[in-house]
């Protein structure tokens, strides 16, 4: 398998399609609206926001962003969105598009990187830990600003 894993730079509707798509696997039709070429513009223009993809020829078949957090005297990183196309997990790649992650995250001299994942994803909870995310105690909170 000939995939090359790298930070989206180029916002096109080719992109916009496979991106569309991937977060259709990973957000379980729980957000009602769908991706827009403005708001992928908007990501890739924030230099604080990264989006890691595997490609296979010009296809995105996996994904990842990783969101900088800018506070006084810390940089954090938050993961977002780790998503593998159904036909192509199993092979590696969301180990590969996290390491990638990793190392960016290293680059930007990022203190840590946190994410959440429910227990239900089996998948991902055992990716995150294979390759060193240790589970914190902590109490998740959300309120929801819109219906
Ligand atoms: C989680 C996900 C990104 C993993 O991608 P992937 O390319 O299939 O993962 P990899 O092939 O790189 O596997 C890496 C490790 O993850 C774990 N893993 C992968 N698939 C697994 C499965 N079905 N069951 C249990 N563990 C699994 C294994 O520890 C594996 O390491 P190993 O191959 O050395 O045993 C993919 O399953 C996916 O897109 N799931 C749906 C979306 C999702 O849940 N995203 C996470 C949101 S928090």
């Amino acid at each position: 398998m000939d995939i090359n894993i790298g930070i989206l730079k180029r916002a096109d509707s080719a992109s916009l399609r496979d991106i569309q798509g991937l977060l259709a696997q990973v957000r379980n039709g729980s957000e009602k609206d769908t991706a827009t070429m403005s708001e992928l513009r908007d990501v890739l223009k924030d230099k604080n926001t990264l989006i890691i993809v595997a490609k296979d020829d010009a296809r995105i078949v996996g994904m990842a962003m990783l969101c900088v957090t800018v506070r006084i005297g810390r940089r954090t990183g938050q993961v977002e969105d780790v998503v593998v196309d159904d036909s192509y997990r199993g092979k590696g790649l969301g180990k590969e598009l996290m390491y990638k992650l990793i190392e960016l995250a290293r680059r930007k001299k990022l203190k840590a990187i946190y994410l959440t994942s429910r227990p239900a994803r089996v998948a991902a909870n055992a990716l995150y830990q294979k390759i060193g995310f240790e589970k914190k105690e902590t109490n998740a909170y959300c309120l929801k600003l819109s219906l």
